[in-house]
Order: structure tokens, then C-alpha cells, then sequence
């Protein structure tokens, strides 16, 4: 695989816990409880999966190839892209407190989950549709085969230091929120 076909596949299952986590929020909003331990998992998911092996491949090795291709590291796209993912990363840590206070039934805890779930909707969806759009055409355009070859290789690398299994884990988890756009059923029910 193209190392843009391999982080276009990522894109996908990122998509399908980012649209779970705005079925969360619709159904809090509705007054129904959310799934905590879905929760739970899909912070543990936005962390490892879409941060530090996503966002990891893309920061450490994509961008800095297109950079070398004469794409510039500041302003549009890598800067801003960079940007989003810090960004990202505060509202997942924003998220990981707010999925915390919610299962233990603070009080006005629902107000701040669903803003800051809503946040990484309109985040990650948007940030995804950059890349997919532009910024990976023009990379299968400016990198030679010899610089994808070397990217899918160590994505490899990437993959292992994340570890295959903790990988197959947060794979299976993604899969198994569908392509409903609907988290599951609330299997033990947190009240709030
Ligand atoms: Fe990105
Ligand atoms: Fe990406």
C-alpha cells in the first residue's frame, strides 16, 4: 500500500469512532444515558490510535518527506495541520476528565462532554477531509516511489512501537461502532 492509502485506511476507522462520539452526544442531549466504558475506550482510542500512531506517522515521517519535496513546514497545509493536532490533543484531554466526572455522576458534567464531544466531531471530520482531499493528492504527486517506499516501511516501524496488538485492539473497537454513525446500546448505563 501507498503510505497515503495507509493513513487514507486509518482515516476511515478514526471517522467511525469520531461518528459514534456524535451519537454520544446526541443522546445525551436527548436525555439518554451514555455508555461509559465506550467512553472510556474511545478516549484510550482518539490517544493511541488517531495521536500517537496517526498523528505519529504524519508529524515524524509524512510531513518532514513533503517538506524535503519543497512543500513549506509553516502556514498552509503542514502548519495548520499541526496546529489541529494540538489542538486535538487538548480536547481529548479535556474529554478523558469530562468522560471521568460524567461516569461518577458530577453533577453538570453532561454540558462540558457534549461541547467538547462535539468539539473533536467537528475537528476530526473536518481536519480528516483536508487531507484526504488535499494534502494526499498532492503527496502522491511530489513524493518519488523511493520516498514511499521508505514511509510504508517505517509506518511498519511506527505500527510495531505502538505495538500490533494494542493496534488489533483499538482496530477492533473502531469496527465494531459500524458504519451506523450510532454508538451501540448503553450496556451499563451511567446516570447523570
Ligand atoms: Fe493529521
Ligand atoms: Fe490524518
Amino acid at each position: 500500500m501507498k503510505p497515503t492509502q495507509v493513513m487514507e485506511t486509518e482515516h476511515r476507522l478514526i471517522e467511525t469512532v469520531v461518528k459514534a462520539l456524535c451519537g454520544v452526544a446526541d443522546a445525551i442531549e436527548k436525555g439518554q444515558p451514555a455508555d461509559a466504558a465506550m467512553l472510556a475506550t474511545a478516549v484510550e482510542f482518539l490517544r493511541l490510535y488517531a495521536d500517537k500512531l496517526h498523528h505519529g506517522k504524519e508529524e515524524r515521517l509524512f510531513f518532514p518527506m513533503l517538506v524535503t519535496r519543497g512543500v513549506p513546514p509553516q502556514g498552509c497545509p503542514i502548519g495548520g495541520l499541526n496546529h489541529e493536532h494540538e489542538k486535538g490533543r487538548a480536547l481529548v484531554r479535556a474529554l478523558a476528565e469530562q468522560a471521568r466526572a460524567y461516569a461518577q455522576g458530577t453533577p453538570g458534567a453532561k454540558g462540558g462532554l457534549v461541547e467538547t464531544l462535539r468539539g473533536i466531531v467537528d475537528l476530526y471530520q473536518n481536519h480528516i477531509w483536508k487531507e484526504d482531499a488535499m494534502v494526499f493528492p498532492m503527496a502522491d504527486k511530489v513524493l518519488t516511489e523511493a520516498d514511499q517506499t521508505e514511509l510504508t516501511e517505517k509506518f511498519g516501524e511506527v505500527d510495531r512501537a505502538v505495538g500490533l496488538d494494542v493496534v488489533a485492539r483499538l482496530e477492533t473497537f473502531a469496527k465494531s461502532l459500524g458504519t451506523s454513525g450510532q454508538a451501540p446500546l448503553p450496556s451499563a448505563a451511567a446516570k447523570n
